[in-house]
């Protein structure tokens, strides 16, 4: 039987390609989109939408009752970059809408919940270099607070109450359909827009800054991967490390270059480097890749052949 399925922040650069990818999988009516407000009418046009505030229990158990939800995918939250400068209204949205959906599972109103973490959880403690599943964890920005402590608590959830909640720690996500909003890896999409509309484009990292980094298509695959699989070989309650490639801005522009040679890059570092530099420079997955046979697809030279050609079609579109 199909899950019947709520997704809450579905307008969202993640939430919004899940909610096809889901469609396609479960069909129209047994997945519903939501979000706080109608800023995607991609999303809010193409199927069932409803208007959920992630932050207020009612709202979303009205929602789950009135569809029937087994489901949950929560991907409403406030970035890093954002976090930084509201830091109370990060916490209390990405740890409110949390415990909301915990405590939906814990009550037996829905079955399954997927809850994203970050590399965000880890700081400048931690060992930069594959980065081990279990290791150092002292994020610095709140947004890594509120994943690192949400965390625990998944855990926790599942461990207390039997709660089947899921959870990857996603690396920066390149995609060309729907923008990111407020991270530190946002630059990785950016880039690719000014390529395209003006050949040149101001980086606001460092040259050198490497970070993880995945294809839309990869995060989306790794999020109904794990969500499909055995509950048995859900090993981790808290959040598995997910990986695929790693880059600089300075490898993706001269990827760029290979497609259009006359594009420019110039640096202008500001306060996300701060951020980006206390984050690691690759992943070790291998647990999830033994647990539930994760795989990555994209490399760097795919991702920028894709984002090239469907950017290209989007603005010579509008
Ligand atoms: N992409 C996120 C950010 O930059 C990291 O999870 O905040």
């Amino acid at each position: 039987m199909n899950p019947k399925i709520l997704i809450i922040g579905a307008c969202g650069q993640i939430g919004s390609e899940l909610t096809y990818k889901l469609r396609s999988l479960y069909g129209d009516k047994n997945v519903i989109a939501s979000d706080i407000s109608y800023t995607n009418l991609d999303i809010v046009n193409s199927g069932i939408f409803e208007i959920v505030d992630a932050q207020d229990y009612e709202s979303v158990k009205v929602c789950v009752e009135k569809y029937r939800i087994d489901t949950v995918y929560l991907m409403a939250a406030m970035l890093s970059a954002t976090g930084e400068k509201y830091p109370m209204q990060a916490w209390d949205l990405n740890m409110n809408s949390l415990f909301h959906v915990l405590n939906l599972a814990k009550a037996k109103f829905i079955k399954k919940v997927f809850w994203p973490s970050s590399i965000a959880i880890f700081g400048s403690t931690t060992p930069k270099d594959n980065t081990p599943q279990y290791t150092i964890v002292e994020p610095s920005t709140v947004y890594g607070i509120t994943k690192q402590t949400g965390e625990r608590w998944c855990e926790y959830y599942h461990k207390k109450y039997a709660v089947d909640v899921r959870s990857l720690r996603y690396p920066g996500i390149i995609s060309w359909k729907t923008l990111p909003g407020g991270g530190t890896t946002d630059y990785a999409v950016d880039i690719y827009h000014k390529a395209v509309t003006e050949k040149k484009y101001e980086c606001f990292l460092k040259e050198d800054t490497e970070l993880p980094m995945m294809f839309m298509d990869d995060a989306i695959k790794a999020t109904v991967d794990i969500m499909s699989s055995d509950k048995a070989d859900i090993k981790i309650r808290s959040s598995y490390n997910l990986s695929a490639i790693s880059f600089t801005p300075k490898d993706v522009a001269q990827s760029i270059k290979a497609f259009i040679p006359d594009f420019e890059i110039t640096y202008k570092p500001d306060s996300r480097q701060e951020i980006a530099d206390s984050w690691p420079k690759s992943i070790d997955d291998s647990q999830a890749r033994q647990d539930w046979n994760w795989k990555h697809k994209f490399s760097l030279e795919d991702i920028t052949k894709e984002m090239l050609m469907q950017l290209n079609e989007k603005y010579k579109e509008s």
